[in-house]
């Protein structure tokens, strides 16, 4: 049996992951801000939101897909935007681009992407959406938004809840660092995971590859807290595309968002990376329908790990989700293999729920 069918649950490829994957990529991946009493949180909320099963409804032919920006995907989840994927397995940026592409879901391409946002877009078959960090003084940001655009990205997703990269100790204890060091602790770490070791390093310690073309530079302990209200609107300026702000917990925030014009909000705490002690974003996911209105489009992350997740997210007025880490999670364990067969899993869990909660049409739930 290989790795991947051994997936069955998000945990399964955590649990492989952490086998595989030395410690530092494995606590960069897995980490939180603080105590991550802030992931925990998210997590009691999302376990404490129930599903109402209802019977006798005929259930059997269930419709899983929903319009996005004028597409239609095969699947109400896709791809959070993730720096440095490849870390998890050689080409990981595009075996989550190949996935983007075979089901029409969007994939989040990291401003930290380990492969260049052109080539990713390619492989994706135009999935891609490229997210941006405001970073310094703004000027190498710009320059990246002109690029997304010249190269034919159509959505640009600003991440807005990162104006300080978040204290995370299990990073730090490893001195995980991008470009990553290699020294006698990181030494230690990849002997002791050698099947990591001699396929990542082998194929070329990972980069920051938006970055290695001339005229790019990003450091990326570099603050990004100049970025106001005013560089948003600079930003809906110069896209014309769809724009989405993503990492939003306030509901003000959210209704001034929507004012300024952007196109969608996506609710997030950054899978808990960020503020420790902000509140579970499925908690005021709610909220913030209610603020926005029924029409407008609203995103979810953080903390999501099936299919049913997915379910009561777009019950709490989500019109679509996405998934980070453990798409990284199942690549570690089972290669592109593993990753197919988690997304299998998410599909089949987010179906069986349909049924369970007589829904035949995905679409609008919280219309419902
Ligand atoms: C992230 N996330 C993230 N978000 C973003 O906008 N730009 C980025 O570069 C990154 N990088 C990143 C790296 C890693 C290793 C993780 C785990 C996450 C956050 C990501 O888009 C998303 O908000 C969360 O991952 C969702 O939570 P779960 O599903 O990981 O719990």
């Amino acid at each position: 049996m290989t790795s991947a069918s051994h997936i069955h649950s998000a945990a399964d490829a955590r649990r492989l992951a952490k086998r595989r994957l030395p410690w530092m990529v494995f606590d960069y991946i897995d980490g939180a801000a603080g105590s991550e009493v802030g992931a925990d949180r998210a997590r009691a909320a999302l376990d404490a939101v129930t599903l109402q099963p209802k019977i006798l409804r005929d259930v059997s032919v269930r419709d899983t897909s929903v319009s996005l920006f004028g597409k239609t995907t095969a699947m109400p989840f896709g791809i959070a935007p993730m720096g440095m994927c490849n870390l998890s397995g050689p080409g990981a940026d595009l075996m989550l681009a190949r996935l983007a592409a075979k089901h029409s879901v969007p994939h989040g391409v990291s401003t930290v992407a380990s492969t260049p946002m052109e080539e990713i877009l390619e492989v994706s078959e135009g999935n891609a959406w490229f997210q941006l960090y405001f970073s310094g003084d703004g000027t190498g940001t710009f320059k990246l938004v002109e690029r997304a655009k010249a190269c034919g990205y159509e959505t640009l997703v600003v991440t807005v809840d990162v104006p300080e990269v978040g204290r995370r100790p299990r990073e730090l204890r490893h001195g995980f660092k991008m470009p990553f060091k290699i020294g006698p602790k990181q030494f230690v770490d990849f002997a002791l995971h050698p099947r990591w070791s001699l396929t990542s390093l082998f194929a070329g310690k990972p980069q920051m590859a938006n970055f290695l073309m001339d005229g790019y530079e990003f450091d990326r302990t570099e603050s990004r807290a100049k970025a106001t209200w005013d560089t948003l609107k600079q930003l809906r300026d110069m896209w014309p595309g769809n724009l989405v702000v993503k990492g939003v917990l306030d509901v003000e925030d959210a209704v001034r968002l929507k004012a300024e014009g952007v196109d969608a909000i996506q609710v997030s705490s950054h899978g808990a990376r960020q503020l420790e002690s902000a509140p579970a974003p499925i908690a005021v996911l709610p909220e913030i329908r209610a603020a926005v209105g029924d029409d407008f489009p609203l995103f979810f992350d953080s903390g999501l790990r099936s299919g049913e997740d997915v379910l009561k997210a777009l019950y709490s007025g989500a019109d679509f989700a996405f998934f980070g880490r453990s798409l990284q999670f199942a690549i570690a364990a089972g290669g592109e293999a593993g990753l197919a067969q988690l997304w299998d899993v998410f599909t089949d869990e987010l179906s069986i729920g349909m049924a369970q909660t007589g829904i035949t049409d995905v679409r609008q739930l919280y219309k419902a």
